[in-house]
């Protein structure tokens, strides 16, 4: 503290010069406790020229701010409304006394003059707990960069100040700032409400504008903190060229400014939030109208939001909303407003203590009509913040109804009670959080340009203590149909579209069409879709996926209809044939076919043909086995009949002649049989073991060329098994091929050599084709090409062994005849002999 305290003294010759305030006029009032106010009644943008010398500057050169001398208003009219009471320290009268701050160029000499004693000396002293400066308290200034300058002199004294709208969130830290208070929420509050509205609009694709002070860039930084956890972007972020004083936009500025404006112009962002004191908007606006920009969204911070000469200057280009602090209506203060001191002060030497406007009266009764429909806004923050130091004297002093003790105020001790201030005023509840702020509602402000409306209509608000935004009102926009404008990097995606990102935004993507196959939901991730579940498939830019279409060979379908037909002949055929075999069964002719074994192998074929649709329908365990095991069998037993068929014939006669033992067994324990049922059983095994090692239960398969659709099949593996089957039945076919190849001789009555070999080989072709086919193909053809080949083998062993027999039996029957058979074996055994 002393080295501080040090420095203070440095500049006690400089508070010498300060005049002694006039009595009774705007600045000053006298009483038993006085507060100091600190407003901005003239501005000018912050130059060099300003801060570089210990001069103080004359306000009056500057541009009159009528909104700062509204809010001294409010303080004179909150100590005069306390003063007035009977209730808030009675017999107590309250003082201020105020200094034009000028913005920011007049901070330093006014907290020194409100820090010293009456003597207008600071002492330096070790220790300031018993001292007792000429304020009780401070109120103000307006902008963050002030009340940090003027805060960091008075929290050495912990004299309380409580600024009525400064919102920069480094003055929340109360080690740094122990005496500093608040009545506007901070910083973070503003850019929560802000950063609310844009989602609420769906504005995710922003612009930011900057002043180049603390208060751009301390607020910028608080947004993009926020947006860092949102989806809104920030488009581009530049910052305005700060305008010299009391002069036109020089050509270096303009020119900044037509970049600014070209930016903005070729970028799809449509929401400009400018983070900027109004004073640096003047040119720029100016700029805007000549660019004529009327599609754009102004959002504009609480420096600016409710700015009477800006909202004059702006005659609509664009829309503007503002955020500001809630409204709240003070009985009477819009005629004090205006009131003219009855007994004005008499002429005094106001030279350096910017004590001092003459015109602002005039000016503000100018302004009148727009300040009273816009409500008291600011002005409650400082009105409250009057009773808040009020209502801690009140305590402090430990009033009654019948008075006070007027003791001597440590402004430590005040400080403690101001803390603890809980009080209604207006319908409001005034207390300070733990940063020292008061929760007050923010509004978002719409600017009107009606003659008799409020310019600064709310149309939401935002509660701190929840940290949400409830809109109220429907905006009207600047644009045809009243639409909401769009600022967005990229348009949102159709459903059933996936985002690609461009660039470094997670704003900027491209939409990009789910793939058939793949979906895509909002709920899941944006930049991905997902795969359908096993049996569903979707189409391109499907959010779901539907069950794929199950596929088997059905009644109705072309190929179905020829196959049946084709084992509707072969069952009659056999049938037809069957008949005629029963009919000669005593005939040579049947008893060379195999005589009984004829039966077993047409009744066999019977069974197949009239078997064949189970290959129609959705298949299941039972159809699968048949179609697996019946069929392959069932050629079996008829390729094993005709074999040893062609064995008896060919052979027979030399086993006799050569082994009779041999030919006795085979007579004895019927041979032909035997032979028949040891492939036969042979083959029941392959299948069945087949069916147990993979399964018959049908499977799914998809169709390469229809996505859409699933193939319901038997399981496919069978196919494996079926070369298996075929290699037994193709040893069997050989076989019989080789006994009939040998008999090729014999006369035509017994030589079937080339039936038995059309058969075979057919069969063999077709099983192996199919194999082929299958391994290559997956479709639902294969189901059709398994039924046709096995209708097609069924045929070709009945068609093709029995077929040319029946011929002979129907057409010949002089050649069925046991003397027609007798002579050709006799004329055979001659010509061989
Ligand atoms: C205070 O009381 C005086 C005298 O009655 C009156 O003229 C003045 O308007 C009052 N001021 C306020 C702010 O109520
Ligand atoms: C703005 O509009 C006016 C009249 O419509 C036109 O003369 C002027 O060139 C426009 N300015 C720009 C920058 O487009
Ligand atoms: C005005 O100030 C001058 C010097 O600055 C001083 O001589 C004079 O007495 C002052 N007048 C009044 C009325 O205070
Ligand atoms: C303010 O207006 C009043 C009445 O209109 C006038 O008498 C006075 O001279 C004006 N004051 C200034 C400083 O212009
Ligand atoms: C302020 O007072 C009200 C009612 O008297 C009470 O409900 C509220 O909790 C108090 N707030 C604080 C922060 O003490
Ligand atoms: C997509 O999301 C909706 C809503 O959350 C849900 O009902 C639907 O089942 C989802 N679709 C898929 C395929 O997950």
């Amino acid at each position: 503290m002393g080295l501080h305290a040090r420095r203070a003294c440095s500049l006690l010759l400089l508070l010498q010069v300060l005049a002694k305030p006039a009595q009774n006029s705007d600045f000053y009032l006298s009483g038993d406790y006085l507060l100091g106010g600190l407003f901005t009644l003239h501005a000018n943008v912050k130059s060099t020229t300003h801060i570089s010398s210990l001069h103080v500057p004359k306000c009056e050169e500057y541009e009159m701010k009528v909104l700062g001398y509204n809010l001294m208003q409010a303080m004179r009219f909150a100590v005069e409304e306390i003063n007035n009471q009977s209730d808030l320290l009675p017999g107590v009268q309250l003082g201020y006394e105020m200094v034009d701050v000028c913005y920011i160029s007049n901070n330093i000499q006014p907290v020194l003059y409100f820090l010293a004693r009456n003597d207008y000396f600071l002492p330096i002293q070790d220790d300031y707990s018993h001292y007792v400066p000429r304020v009780v308290a401070v109120i103000g200034p307006d902008n963050s960069e002030s009340t940090i300058t003027v805060a960091n002199f008075l929290s050495l004294f912990l004299l309380p100040q409580i600024t009525y709208s400064a919102i920069s969130d480094q003055l929340r830290d109360k080690v740094r700032f122990p005496a500093m208070l608040r009545t506007v929420p901070s910083a973070n509050h503003h850019v929560e409400a802000m950063v609310q509205l844009m989602i609420y609009f769906r504005w995710n694709w922003i612009a930011v504008l900057i002043s180049a002070d603390d208060y751009g860039r301390d607020n910028s930084q608080v947004l993009s903190n926020r947006l860092a956890r949102s989806e809104i972007c920030i488009a581009f972020q530049e910052v305005l060229p700060t305008p010299e004083p009391n002069q036109p936009p020089t050509p270096e500025e303009r020119e900044r400014l037509g970049i600014i404006l070209q930016k903005l112009r070729q970028s799809s962002a449509r929401v400009v939030v400018i983070f900027s004191p109004e004073l640096s908007l003047h040119n720029f606006f100016r700029e805007v109208r000549i660019w004529n920009f009327s599609d754009i969204v102004w959002i504009a911070s609480e420096s600016w939001a409710i700015d009477p000469n800006l909202h004059k200057e702006m005659n609509s280009s664009g829309t503007f909303l503002g955020l500001t602090i809630q409204s709240v209506s003070i009985p009477g203060f819009s005629s004090f407003r205006v009131r003219r001191s009855q007994n004005q002060p008499p002429p005094l030497n106001r030279t350096t203590c910017n004590q001092d406007c003459d015109n602002c009266l005039n000016t503000t009764v100018a302004y009148n009509t727009v300040l009273t429909q816009s409500g008291e806004r600011v002005v409650f923050s400082v009105y409250a913040a009057v009773y808040a130091v009020a209502h801690a004297l009140h305590s402090f002093l430990r009033c009654n109804q019948n008075g006070c003790k007027k003791d001597v105020v440590y402004p430590w001790q005040l400080l403690k009670k101001l803390w603890n201030v809980n009080f209604t005023l207006q319908g409001q509840q005034i207390f300070f959080d733990p940063q020292g702020d008061v929760p007050m509602r923010l509004d978002i402000v719409h600017w009107q340009w009606g003659t008799s409306q409020n310019p600064f209509l709310t149309v939401a608000s935002y509660y701190p203590m929840q940290r949400q935004l409830r809109v109220i009102r429907n905006v009207s926009w600047n644009t045809p149909g009243n639409m909401i404008p769009l600022s967005m990097c990229s348009k949102s995606c159709r459903p059933g579209q996936k985002k690609k990102a461009v660039g470094m935004h997670p704003c900027c993507f491209e939409c990009i069409d789910c793939l058939p196959g793949t979906f895509h939901n909002q709920t899941a991730e944006e930049f991905d879709c997902q795969p359908c579940p096993v049996h569903t498939w979707s189409h391109q830019n499907d959010t779901s996926c539907f069950l794929r279409r199950l596929i088997f060979l059905e009644w109705h379908e072309a190929p179905t209809i020829c196959v049946v037909l084709l084992a509707a002949l072969g069952f009659l055929s056999t049938l037809a044939i069957l008949v005629v075999f029963w009919r000669h069964f005593q005939t040579p002719m049947v008893r060379s076919a195999g005589g009984p074994m004829c039966f077993l192998m047409l009744a066999l074929l019977l069974l197949a043909f009239a078997m064949v649709p189970v290959y129609v329908g959705p298949p299941t365990g039972f159809t699968c086995l048949c179609r697996q095991a019946l069929f392959t069998l069932c050629f079996t037993v008829c390729t094993a009949c005709i074999t040893v068929r062609s064995f008896q014939i060919v052979c027979i006669f030399k086993v006799a002649r050569h082994l009779p033992r041999a030919y006795r067994y085979w007579v004895r324990y019927h041979g032909p049989y035997v032979f028949v049922v040891l492939p036969t059983v042979l083959k029941l095994i392959i299948v069945l073991a087949n069916a147990v090692a993979t399964t018959t239960n049908p499977t799914y398969r998809s169709d390469p060329e229809d996505p859409t659709v699933l193939i319901l099949s038997c399981h496919p593996n069978y196919r494996m098994a079926l070369l298996c089957n075929a290699s037994l039945d193709l040893l069997l076919s050989l076989a019989g091929f080789t006994f009939a190849f040998m008999g090729k001789e014999l006369p035509t009555n017994y030589n079937e050599a080339k039936f038995i070999t059309l058969s075979m080989t057919f069969s063999f072709t077709s099983t192996v084709s199919l194999c082929t086919f299958m391994s290559v193909y997956e479709g639902v053809l294969v189901t059709i090409m398994d039924v046709l080949v096995t209708v097609l083998n069924l045929l070709a062993i009945s068609l093709g062994y029995f077929g040319p027999k029946c011929y002979l039996i129907l057409f010949f029957p002089e050649r069925n005849t046991p003397s027609y058979f007798n002579s050709v074996i006799q004329g055979y055994t001659m010509r061989k002999d």
